[in-house]
């Protein structure tokens, strides 16, 4: 099957329907926010950075869960031959390459959290993956906001870890280096991120 806008917004659709919640409206968010941040960078197509944004917690579909939702998405994208969303769907939660810099809980079975550490080691990240880490912290459900809003909205819900802070860095990091090729602040790439950071 294509990966193409259409086909992406109906897997969300059937997504939202097996497991209704904020993480559509959320992952709408990120969508626009990588195609508006996308149409300012020379290299990157906006359709494409806005499928990924569209297809990075797909594996929510599979209902609630902490981390089995990365290879959950992943699967899913694999079994339709979007190998690149598929490894998005693992690479938006590891802005860092390290299996121990997760914040959320490993509810899968041995053999996928094997296959998840190997696969976070040894993936090539480029710029639409760092796109998905950053856009996945700019959006909340219900709108854009500051980085440092989602890095406390985050850390509230799953908790302080080792790797939190070393988290936020990187993000900041990748949010300087698109902030170096769009020529602008990606903040004024984002309609309403203003009225939602301080509603
Ligand atoms: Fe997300």
């Amino acid at each position: 099957m294509e990966l193409n806008r259409q086909t992406a917004e109906l897997a969300l659709k059937e997504a939202s329907e097996s497991n209704p919640g904020a993480w559509t409206d959320h992952t709408r968010y990120v969508a626009r926010a990588c195609k508006n941040i996308a149409l300012h960078c020379k290299t990157l197509s906006a359709d494409q950075a806005y499928v990924y944004g569209l297809l990075h917690d797909i594996g929510r579909y599979a209902g609630v869960s902490s981390e089995k939702h990365l290879i959950d998405g992943y699967r899913y994208c694999m079994k339709r031959g979007w190998e690149k969303a598929a490894q998005i769907c693992i690479s938006h939660a590891f802005m860092i390459q390290d299996i121990d810099t997760s914040i959320g809980k490993f509810d899968v079975s041995e053999d996928d959290y094997l296959f998840m550490k190997e696969f976070v080691a040894n993936a090539v990240y480029d710029d639409y993956d760092r796109l998905v880490q950053l856009c996945d912290a700019l959006a909340m459900p219900t709108g854009f906001c500051l980085l440092e809003k989602r890095f406390v909205d985050v850390t509230i819900r799953y908790g302080f870890h080792p790797a939190t802070i070393s988290r936020w860095k990187k993000v900041i990091e990748i949010k300087e280096m698109f902030e170096t090729q769009t020529g602008c602040s990606v903040y004024t790439l984002l309609p309403g991120v203003v009225e939602n950071s301080f509603r």
